[in-house]
């Protein structure tokens, strides 16, 4: 996996590149080819581990996160983020932009019970983060602006409810075609849901806006949902393997009660890399198997709201618009999340 050496090879080339970010994206091993990458995160224990991963890495040139209402209020999330960014002392001008503070038509539905109070499991508590978020921008602007900048060259990779994309959207439809592609992590198609029988917790929070992602005629729209990410499972001992440092103690101590609730509902004694496997797919996409279906979301039922909807056999007759995830190299995953982290002791 050459690829990642020049990942792990320190703030300074990563820094270089940065500096770069206005004319090209620079990485040593593969010339002026590294993919711009927006996250839009609800950060969340598992987003921040895909923050940690897409910028560690050095296969993404990050630049800008959005914060949306999800597992926690936009206030939290975007601190959180602000946090993590501090942690892994991330390039200072990753700048992150707060957007929807509650979902289009709904009421917000948090995850404390997963997630802890204050969204990260109790760790960082005490850091105070420095001024990363731009509070005079709204994300989903950053997120239009930036694919104006450079047409067909931006990734999307959303891993919280679709409420900054769809607003985004619904103010620039043909940001569709402006977009390189978008990856998103949500939905259980073959599988059943994390939050409601049937719903995985990002379509249920705001099913209209994800309807609206899902039909919006992207190009490439990749579904990460939780056919693949409950597949991808990290457990203590994985864990252990980071060593210690700042970054292993903050995974150790962010997934103990995360590892806790998955086990209470699940059976197994791990936590399910949702996100950071939707950040994974943009980067190495070889890791996940996917077929293009057409894919909706219900919204109008009491029972299933928030369901995705896929149509296996065509019995629509309808276009396919989603490229699905449903198989999962997930050994392969958990190496290179775990290679990626242990790097940046
Ligand atoms: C998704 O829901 C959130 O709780 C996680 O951060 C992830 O994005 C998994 O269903
Ligand atoms: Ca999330």
């Amino acid at each position: 996996m050459p690829s990642l050496m020049q990942g792990l090879s320190g703030p300074c080339l990563y820094s270089f590149r940065r500096k770069l970010r206005y004319g090209w994206s620079y990485n040593l091993e593969r010339g002026f080819n590294v993919r711009k990458a927006i996250l839009d995160v609800d950060t969340g224990i598992d987003d921040a581990l895909g923050i940690m991963l897409a910028i560690r890495s050095g296969e993404l040139d990050v630049l800008g996160i959005t914060t949306v209402n999800g597992n926690v209020s936009l206030e939290t999330a975007t601190k959180n983020t602000c946090k993590i960014l501090d942690l892994i002392h991330a390039d200072p001008s990753i700048s992150v932009y707060p957007g929807a503070s509650h979902p289009l038509l709904r009421n917000p539905v948090f995850e404390h019970r997963v997630h802890g109070q204050d969204g990260l499991g109790g760790a960082l508590a005490d850091m105070h983060p420095s001024g990363r978020a731009d509070l005079s921008g709204f994300g989903p602007d950053f997120i239009i602006e930036q694919a104006r900048l450079y047409p067909g060259e931006v990734t999307l990779i959303a891993t919280g409810p679709l409420t900054n994309v769809a607003l985004a959207l619904a103010k620039r439809p043909s940001l569709v075609h402006e977009l390189k592609e978008i990856v998103i992590m949500g939905g259980a198609v073959q599988t059943y849901g994390n939050i409601t029988p049937v719903a995985e917790y990002n379509m249920y929070v705001d099913p209209e806006a994800a309807q609206l992602v899902l039909q919006a005629g992207f190009p490439r729209l990749t579904l990460i949902g939780l056919d693949v990410t409950r597949r991808a499972l990290l457990t203590s001992e994985h864990i252990d393997t980071l060593g210690e440092s700042e970054i292993a103690n903050y995974v150790r101590q962010s997934t103990s009660d995360y590892m806790q609730r998955y086990f209470e509902r699940n059976g197994v004694q791990a936590c399910a890399m949702h996100d950071p496997l939707a950040v994974a797919t943009a980067i190495w996409p070889e890791l996940v198997e996917t077929t293009r279906y057409y894919v909706d979301v219900e919204t109008r039922s009491e029972l299933c709201d928030g369901q995705t909807v896929c149509d296996f056999q065509n019995r629509l007759q309808r276009k396919p618009n989603v490229e699905v995830g449903l198989k999962v190299d997930a050994e392969e995953f958990i190496s290179r999340f775990i290679y990626v982290l242990r790097g940046t002791n």
